[in-house]
């Protein structure tokens, strides 16, 4: 079992539950196997995410850079954009895997493309986010990250 930290919106039994039971294995592997495209020759970080979606598919993509550096895009969005392009709407839960020790935590950039493919009624708009190293694991989530997100009309829930 993964230790659960600060799970925001879920009780940690249901941020667990979020992730079923084989989709952890299958987010790892496909997050794993992405990082090997990584084009990141100017930071040498390559990073590699899987999105387990409403439809139960897993996209994965991971960061491309550009010379003009600010052009660069993370992981996180390269998979979100594969799922949206797929005709997905819903991220049930996102792994972020980098071949290092430490662990990596999603830019704002990231967890706010994320804040808008969440479940505003079923999931209280919040997503688990699996964090792997090559030695760690977090579970974490969305709302425990990003506790307050931008919304262009603050009335909407
Ligand atoms: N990066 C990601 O892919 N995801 C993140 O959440 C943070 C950073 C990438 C962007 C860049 O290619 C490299 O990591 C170094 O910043």
């Amino acid at each position: 079992m993964i230790p659960v930290e600060k799970p925001g919106s879920y009780t940690g039994a249901e941020l667990k539950g979020n992730i079923p039971k084989g989709v952890e294995k299958r987010l790892k592997q496909a997050a794993k196997e992405v990082v090997a495209n990584s084009y990141s020759p100017y930071s040498q970080f390559p990073v590699g995410a899987a999105v387990y979606s409403e439809n139960g598919r897993i996209y994965s993509g991971t960061n491309v850079e550009n010379t003009s550096y600010g052009l660069s895009i993370c992981a996180e969005r390269t998979a979100i954009a594969a799922a949206v392009s797929a005709g997905e709407k819903i991220i049930r839960a996102i792994a972020i895997y980098t071949p290092t020790e430490e662990l990596t935590v999603p830019c704002g950039a990231c967890l706010t493309t994320i804040a808008e493919f969440t479940d505003p009624v079923l999931r209280k708009g919040d997503v688990p986010i699996l964090l792997l190293s090559k030695t760690r694991k977090r579970l974490t989530s969305l709302k425990a990250l990003l506790p307050e997100v931008f919304k262009l009309n603050p009335k909407e829930k």
